[in-house]
């Protein structure tokens, strides 16, 4: 492979992974926080079954982006202060460990469910390869609900927060590392 990290910025495959699989989550997110609060229902089940296609779609280039960061490290980091360094590298892991489990416990919660299959908007299922089991169902459910709230919100809240101070009062090329890798 040759599209590796480049010693300024992040490769294409990096800046792809990170803003499709980013809108995705970000999707994935606010239709669950939407939906956990809806009244049970038709209205509720029609956001939770899209959560389910997008989720189901996203989950393959999820558990990618987490292997090829595992294998391409980070490229080196801008010159800055040494927790600050520190930090970036622990949200940066956080997050992609977040996502990882988010994209297993969410399948798996449906598999072991009532659901016993993750239906894709009608277009095509993917059947249970565990079979169902009220034990592990609660327990994705569980770890799926806490993940996204608060780990998953709060690790966004400071990245986010991160990438604007960068911005704004650093003035620095870290957006644009990841827009426009070594070029920006
Ligand atoms: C990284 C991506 C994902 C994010 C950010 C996310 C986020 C959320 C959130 C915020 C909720 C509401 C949690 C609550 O009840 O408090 C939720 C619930 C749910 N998610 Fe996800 N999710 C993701 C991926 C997936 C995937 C891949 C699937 C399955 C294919 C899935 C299936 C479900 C299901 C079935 C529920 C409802 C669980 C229940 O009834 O409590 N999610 N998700
Ligand atoms: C408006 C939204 C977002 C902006 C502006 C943004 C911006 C950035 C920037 C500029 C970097 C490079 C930081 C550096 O080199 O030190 C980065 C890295 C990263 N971002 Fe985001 N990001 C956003 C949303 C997200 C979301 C939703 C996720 C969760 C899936 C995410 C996960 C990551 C991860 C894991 C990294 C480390 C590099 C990698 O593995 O891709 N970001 N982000």
């Amino acid at each position: 492979m040759t599209d590796r990290n480049g010693p300024q910025g992040y490769a294409l495959v990096s800046r792809l992974n990170h803003w499709i699989v980013g809108g995705a989550v970000l999707a994935l997110f606010g239709i669950g926080l939407i939906f956990h609060d809806m009244p049970r229902g038709p209205d509720r089940a029609a956001l939770q079954a899209l959560h389910v296609s997008i989720g189901t779609l996203a989950a393959l280039p999820i558990l990618f982006r987490v292997f090829w960061r595992v294998r391409e490290g980070f490229p080196p980091p801008l010159p800055g202060p040494r927790w600050q360094l520190i930090a970036a590298k622990v949200v940066h892991w956080a997050l992609l460990l977040a996502i990882f489990g988010l994209a297993v416990t969410g399948p798996v919660g449906e598999w072991t469910g009532r659901e016993g299959a993750l239906h894709v908007f009608g277009w095509f299922s993917v059947p249970s390869p565990i079979g169902a089991s009220r034990d592990l169902h609660n327990a994705a459910e569980a770890i799926h609900a806490t993940l996204a709230r608060p780990v998953l919100l709060i690790l966004l809240v400071v990245h986010v927060g991160a990438v604007a101070k960068h911005l704004v009062i650093n003035r620095d090329r870290t957006l644009m590392r990841m827009i426009r890798g070594d070029r920006g």
